[in-house]
């Protein structure tokens, strides 16, 4: 008989759940997670095997973009089912030899978890047996400041991150949270945002007699404002 996921142990946390606790050894110390970051938003990500291509390119990447995440009150927060030496002795090598794309003495200060137990990694859905069994998919969670998470992406293990989205959907994000609106495809700060659809007939037929000042309908249901980008980065962008 075949045994479900949640016999084997395993399981997928859901958009707008908890972040699932644990306690772990990372290269920069234990971590209590998400309980110490709280009153900060984490990007926790996962990546197939230390001392692969595709893994060190994300990381150098992502240990590049650090102090942009920063800005936006955001820390990252790696893991692989490697153990914490080979954590250390591959960070070691992309500091000391890699050169990748105009990166060079890249140093990744953000804390790597190691879980050869894969007690995290089972938490999180990140072993997801059909693409491997002993490695992780390249996963990303984006946990709010109250521990909640807000959204999920999956990557199968030859297809490396694309990094301007995950940095989009993270600004996205904060700017929903700060001006109670949505982000349309491919938004990006200082293009027009989506406000609620219309909840009532009058509403509707406000918005399309052009009542609500500021909105550009569609159609009752579809309707945008302009959010200037500067406006949208002094929020986004302050330390909080
Ligand atoms: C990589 O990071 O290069 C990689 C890792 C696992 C499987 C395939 C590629």
């Amino acid at each position: 008989m075949e045994l479900s996921n949640q016999e084997v142990g395993f399981s997928m946390p859901r958009i707008g759940e908890k972040a699932p606790c644990f306690k772990a050894v990372t290269t920069q110390g234990e971590i209590n997670f998400p309980e110490q970051y709280k009153g900060s938003w984490v990007i926790l990500f996962s990546h197939p095997a230390d001392f692969t291509p595709v893994c060190t390119s994300e990381f150098m990447t992502f240990a590049t973009l650090e102090g942009q995440f920063a800005e936006a009150n955001c820390k990252l927060v790696g893991l692989s089912v490697d153990g914490l030496y080979s954590h250390i002795a591959w960070l070691r090598t992309i500091k000391e030899k890699i050169e990748y794309r105009g990166m060079k003495d890249v140093e990744v200060k953000f804390p790597l978890i190691e879980d050869i137990t894969m007690e995290v990694a089972k938490k999180y859905g990140m072993i997801q047996p059909g693409e491997s069994n002993t490695k992780a998919v390249r996963a990303v969670f984006i946990i709010d400041p109250k521990g909640i998470i807000r959204t999920i992406i999956y990557y199968p293990l030859s297809l490396g991150r694309n990094f301007d989205e995950l940095y989009r959907a993270l600004i996205a994000l904060k700017t929903a949270d700060e001006f109670g609106i949505a982000t349309p495809a491919d938004w990006r700060p200082g293009d027009d945002v989506i406000i609620s659809p219309a909840g009532s007939c009058g509403t509707a037929k406000d918005r399309m007699d052009g009542k609500e000042e500021g909105l550009e309908c569609k159609d009752w249901f579809f309707c945008t404002k302009k959010i200037a980008k500067d406006v949208v980065l002094s929020k986004v962008l302050k330390k909080k």
